[in-house]
């Protein structure tokens, strides 16, 4: 399909979104700075016995309460949009989550809040969970969670091959299957195309054995866009994973198209630049227009305007906050800004 053709159906999606509810689970493992001060400072309302409504549930929760909290009947998981992988036809679910930094753990300690997010995310409707071998220790994190919360089948699980040398290449593949714990793995990418012609031949040979099933590569800088776009003219790939964001719009201009013409798979990473669009928009209100597309918070008038291009498959939010992951994913939900709005968007931010 063209870019027109994906636009077109783009704005026939539409959905509905519930708000989850606030604390669920065994929030109270985190001992993270984020615990007293994000928890208590959002929606905190005081319920008039002396402390906040999070407080109040979260000592619910402490008595064993836990488990009236039910996040997958509060959300209705099959609203989420979903596109096609164009290679396969295969649907997944707009919202990712992306794990850099925020599954890197201290010796596999403090990991409640990682598996309130795994199981938030799922409930949400979510599938593509992106990793890589050097985000510390995260492809551990994710395998022990994902097969604890028996969710391998239902995870779209993507990570990426950082090293030189074909043999240090198969033993690094051989490690992340082994600790993903998932066999075939959904997709595995050449990060930041580091020895790329050595590792995607490594990858052909994986996907050609049946070991995964779809191969990509990564970067995260529009300085490497000229790379990139070499070799997905030249190169059969199911994926690119690239940076697109208001601030890093770069991709629009050749890549994106690219990318719908020759029929791959786009995932969008750093979203947020890694944090700083929040620090930017920091006290500042949403236009009211915003609710026209269904967009309640910052994250989903940064993650929906990235969604509103057609070629992008997929965006990859980062979040270690069970509150965050579900307003992130309720960016898939509902309509999407249309150009015009994309303009103002645009205009509105900048402004700022
Ligand atoms: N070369 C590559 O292949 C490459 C390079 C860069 C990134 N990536 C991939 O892309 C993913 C995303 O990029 P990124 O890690 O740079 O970060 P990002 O998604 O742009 O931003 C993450 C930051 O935003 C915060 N955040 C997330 N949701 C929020 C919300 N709803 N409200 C307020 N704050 C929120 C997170 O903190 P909280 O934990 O507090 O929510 C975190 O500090 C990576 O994790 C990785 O999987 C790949």
């Amino acid at each position: 399909m063209n870019v027109q053709g994906l636009l077109a159906a783009d704005h026939l999606n539409r959905g509905c979104w519930s708000e989850t509810p606030a604390v669920a689970g065994d929030m109270l493992d985190r001992d993270s700075k984020r615990e007293a001060v994000m928890m208590d400072n959002r929606t905190n309302d005081n319920i008039g016995i002396g402390f906040g409504r999070r407080t109040f549930l979260k000592l619910m929760l402490a008595a064993g309460f836990a488990s009236r909290w039910d996040t997958s009947k509060a959300v209705q998981s099959d609203s989420i949009l979903k596109r096609p992988i164009p290679g396969s036809g295969e649907q997944i679910p707009v919202v990712g989550l992306g794990t850099s930094d925020e599954f890197e753990t201290d010796n596999g300690q403090n990991l409640g809040p990682l598996r309130e997010v795994l199981r938030r995310f799922v409930a949400c409707g979510g599938t593509l969970v992106d990793t890589a071998p050097i985000y510390g220790n995260a492809e551990t994190v994710i395998g022990n969670l994902v097969s604890e919360l028996a969710l391998t089948k239902q995870l779209f699980l993507a990570t990426k091959i950082r090293t030189h040398g074909k043999q240090a290449g198969v033993e690094q593949l051989k490690r992340s299957t082994r600790l993903l714990k998932k066999r075939p793995l959904d997709l595995i990418q050449v990060h930041s195309l580091v020895d790329v012609d050595t590792q995607l031949d490594n990858l052909r040979r994986w996907q050609d054995a049946g070991h995964v099933r779809y191969i990509g590569i990564t970067h995260s800088r529009v300085s490497a866009f000229e790379a990139l776009e070499r070799l997905m003219r030249n190169t059969k790939l199911d994926f690119v994973q690239l940076n697109y964001s208001f601030t890093e719009p770069n991709a629009e201009e050749r890549l994106l198209p690219l990318a719908a013409d020759r029929g791959i798979a786009v995932l969008a990473n750093r979203p947020f630049e890694n944090g700083a669009m929040f620090r930017r928009v920091k006290g500042k209100p949403l236009p009211e227009w915003a609710v026209e597309f269904d967009c309640k918070s910052w994250a989903q008038f940064s993650l929906k305007y990235i969604l509103a291009h057609p070629a992008i498959t997929c965006v990859i939010p980062a979040t270690s906050d069970p509150d965050h992951l579900v307003d992130n994913m309720g960016a898939g939900v509902g309509t999407l800004p249309d150009a015009r709005t994309r303009r103002l968007m645009r205009e509105y931010v900048a402004s700022l």
